[in-house]
């Protein structure tokens, strides 16, 4: 495996620019670990994106392990991140320290993410000494979408932005290898990433960061309906995909498809014999 806990370490002190994308079967692990992405994130925004869900309260620990064991296959070389869903974590240490080993005993995943600042410190910090390293997400903490009221920018006034500068400060102490900052703005989330001594990994953070992470159906143009501000598409696969699917039906419909080449042959004495028996 090239990319480990120390690769993420080892940049912060050099100033490589880190890379995450989020990846939940196979194919599309091994496509992003051959591009030489440095960890994958089997995020549980699969609630949204794979599944099509409004949010994604309703992921299960068991979905994460499902998908962790199909990404690992797909990809030897990344560092394989786990997602603690909803509700695997909040109502205790105990239920945190035991659904993180589920991701790496049943799942394979290098290492969990849980979102959360004070109120999780503790299990950070209990998660670690179970010799499991953590990526801690502050900012913009989907999981919570009902008490923040919406899926909102985070830390704009004085008050909510030394919130979250503090906050990032307890993770790192509480023993988290990195730190996702989603949704805040670009200037604090670079004075984050000055203060502390652990990478920052941001998605719609700005480029202070120490790395990026996106979802990959909307960094490849996957979702038509609705694309954060935050998202650069790289391309545009639901035109490609349209395109591919539409032409699929025309030569089907048309008896164009399959050609002979596509086809296996027999002997054509066997079909004869076929014929004039059954
Ligand atoms: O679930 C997820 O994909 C995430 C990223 C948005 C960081 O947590």
């Amino acid at each position: 495996m090239n990319n480990t806990v120390e690769t993420f370490l080892e940049a912060k002190k050099t100033g490589k620019k880190l890379t995450m994308l989020t990846a939940y079967d196979y194919a599309m692990a091994k496509l992003f670990n051959d591009a030489g992405v440095n960890s994958i994130l089997i995020g549980d925004s699969l609630g949204m994106v794979f599944m099509g869900h409004k949010n994604t309260l309703a992921v299960t620990i068991d979905d994460i392990i499902y998908h962790t064991k199909a990404v690992l296959n797909g990809a030897p070389n990344a560092l394989i991140m786990a997602d603690m869903p909803f509700m695997s974590y909040q109502s205790s240490t105990y239920d945190a320290v035991v659904n993180a080993g589920r991701l790496v005993k049943e799942g394979g995943a290098h290492c969990v993410k849980l979102e959360g600042g004070f109120q999780v410190v503790e299990h950070i910090s209990k998660i670690v000494d179970a010799s499991i390293p953590v990526c801690a997400h502050i900012g913009l903490t989907p999981q919570s979408v009902n008490a923040m009221g919406g899926f909102k920018v985070q830390g704009k006034s004085y008050e909510a932005a030394e919130k979250i500068v503090q906050e990032a400060i307890a993770v790192e102490q509480a023993g988290a290898f990195a730190v996702v900052l989603e949704c805040v703005p670009a200037k604090l989330a670079e004075l984050i990433s000055q203060k502390i001594s652990i990478p920052t990994i941001g998605i719609g953070a700005g480029a202070g960061c120490d790395g990026q992470v996106l979802v990959y159906q909307d960094m490849l143009g996957m979702l038509t309906d609705f694309v954060p501000k935050f998202v650069k598409k790289y391309a545009d696969l639901a035109t490609t995909i349209n395109g591919a699917v539409g032409s699929f039906i025309e030569e089907v419909e048309a008896g164009t498809f399959p050609e002979e080449k596509h086809s296996f042959k027999i002997d054509d004495e066997i079909i004869e014999k076929l014929r004039a028996n059954v």
